[in-house]
């Protein structure tokens, strides 16, 4: 592949850059199905690239032919774009297009488990026999109970409630599945399994790809001899387990490093690993030069000075030695994080939060991850039951609580009107109440909304090296409602401060050694104009939720 014309940095953008998540069926839809598509994504591609938001990659959820039990997550042919989407043409012309503007494409590989429709289980299931039959996860019951129910073959619980083991009458056996029924789990220890899913990845490589999410990767190897897990207290199935045998297994890095040696034939192509169900410490073990891990502590940490700053020393503690974090506030499984941080501290103006929020997402130490309408400030919107399409919400055992993603993955307003420029026809899923005045035309029109907020701080960022690669040092005053840290790299030092209160604080500045001042760069909400000189000893005053960005004067 010849390097992506214009983009705005080489190999290393996976470390410089920013990455926008896309979930294709809420992006935009070109042919009012009410279902989003490749060519909605194209015709909004200047919205991301150098004249819009100015990201560097975006990330494509699931775009393969799926049952869509999970919200495409439940892959039925990992080879192919699902016709919804549109054709195999058309991918080939997004990433043209994408390209042509400087933005990578960064695909969703879901390989630790498929559809049930799969061709693969399809033929696994039937019999013993065939090419297929030991690529799942298949045993003999551990005994016939005394209804002749067949007994599984050890404790392992699946993630959507009630045991991880199905019964299949037609093999006589039993197979895994962490997620859905209709997700049978891979057997990546049979060496066909891995062949098969390189052979997937050179595939898209070939067409043109930087890069790949690896859904749940932690999940790919078990324990060889499957033993139950230890148990511990826990609200449900799942929690009152130890995950000691169904993930994280000690020769899963080497897995990846044959993964990576086929992305590592050509730089500059990155891989970000889903972390499913592990801490800081896991996410940076797993981490390496170009392959990223999601960790988790900022998306679960509340909107509080102190919850803020541990979950940032979390990481700071865990990427140590060259492991290069990434940033995520908002995603297809979470809260948006203009309804989830506004909740936990009950604040009025949620906007506020969300410009908040956007200044910690683009300036902490890490790879930014954006999700979809969080840089209009979406929130979630309140899915009665009956239109849910999340089909996990309602599998729970009793007793196990689980919320509704559907409300996070409501379509993207772009302008006023019926449909509002997402589509022509009925949308597949409910747009949320606020869209007259929040989308895309209305806020580009106005220099205080969450729109502008996050173009001008991804401009900043972009011209700023110390917000791309510097070094991440907490302030060491860790008592007040602001949240201060500095970002350095030779020759240049900024400093972020957030007011993370319910009232007005002050922060003094400090000068440090042959610094006469600090210029702010950028503020959510100050009077004070961008540009303007602050002396060492001044003062700033700073209201709840407001946000800015100095750097050092020499
Ligand atoms: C990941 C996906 C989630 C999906 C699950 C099972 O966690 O992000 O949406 O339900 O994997 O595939």
């Amino acid at each position: 592949m010849p390097p992506v014309e214009g983009a705005r940095f080489g190999d290393d953008w996976w470390q410089r850059g920013v990455i926008y998540q896309v979930y294709p069926r809420s992006f935009a839809d070109s042919d009012g199905d009410g279902v989003g598509d490749l060519a909605g994504i194209i015709d909004h591609l200047d919205h991301l690239g150098p004249d819009g938001l100015g990201v560097d990659a975006i990330w494509l959820s699931p775009i393969y032919p799926s049952p869509g039990l999970d919200g495409g997550y439940d892959v039925a042919d990992h080879d192919r774009v699902d016709p919804v989407f549109g054709s195999e043409a058309m991918f080939d012309r997004l990433v043209a297009e994408a390209h042509r503007r400087g933005i990578r494409i960064v695909l969703d590989l879901v390989m630790n488990h498929t559809s049930d429709a799969h061709e693969w289980f399809e033929t696994s299931r039937a019999s013993r026999d065939g090419p297929h039959a030991d690529w799942y996860l298949w045993r003999d019951p551990a005994s016939i109970g005394d209804g002749g129910q067949p007994v599984p073959p050890n404790n392992w619980a699946s993630f959507f409630g009630g045991s991880g083991w199905e019964w299949e009458p037609r093999r006589g056996q039993l197979y895994f599945h962490t997620f859905m029924v209709e997700q049978p789990e891979l057997n990546w220890r049979h060496p066909g399994v891995e062949e098969a899913q390189f052979r997937m990845v050179r595939g898209w490589l070939a067409r043109g790809v930087d890069g790949f999410r690896l859904d749940v990767f932690n999940l790919f190897l078990k324990h060889p001899d499957l033993p139950s897990n230890p148990t511990r207290a826990g609200r449900g199935p799942w929690d009152r387990q130890v995950h000691l045998y169904d993930r994280d297994q000690p020769d899963f890095p080497a897995l990846i490093g044959r993964f990576r040696a086929i992305l590592d034939e050509e730089p500059g192509r990155m891989s970000v690993g889903e972390l499913f169900d592990g801490n800081a410490e896991t996410a940076a073990g797993l981490t390496s030069g170009s392959h990223l891990v999601f960790d988790w502590a900022l998306i679960e940490a509340s909107w509080t000075a102190p919850a803020i700053r541990a979950a940032i020393e979390e990481r700071e503690a865990a990427f140590r030695e060259g492991r290069w974090p990434t940033v995520v506030l908002s995603n297809h499984d979470r809260p948006r994080h203009a309804s989830r941080l506004a909740d936990t501290v009950g604040a009025g103006d949620t906007d506020a939060v969300a410009r908040a929020a956007a200044v910690l997402l683009l300036t902490v130490r890490g790879t930014p991850f954006l999700y979809y309408g969080e840089e209009l400030g979406m929130r979630d919107v309140s899915i009665a039951p009956e239109e849910s399409v999340d089909p996990p919400t309602f599998r729970f055992s009793p007793g196990t609580q689980w919320w509704d993603r559907s409300a996070c993955r409501t379509p993207m307003p772009w302008a006023p009107g019926p449909g509002s420029g997402f589509s022509n026809g009925r949308p597949w899923l409910r747009l949320g109440p606020d869209v007259e005045e929040r989308n895309v035309e209305v806020q580009l029109a106005d220099p205080q909304s969450v729109l502008s907020t996050y173009r001008r701080l991804l401009a900043l960022r972009a011209a700023t090296p110390a917000l791309q690669l510097g070094s991440l040092r907490l302030d060491p005053d860790r008592s007040g409602d602001i949240v201060a840290y500095t970002r350095d790299v030779p020759g240049q030092r900024i400093l972020v401060l957030l007011n993370l209160g319910r009232a007005d604080s002050d922060w003094h500045l400090s000068a440090t050694e042959g610094q006469s001042g600090w210029r702010l760069r950028f503020g959510t909400a100050r009077a004070a104009a961008p540009g303007s000189v602050v002396a060492n000893g001044a003062s700033l005053s700073l209201g709840p939720n407001e946000a800015v960005v100095l750097e050092a004067i020499g």
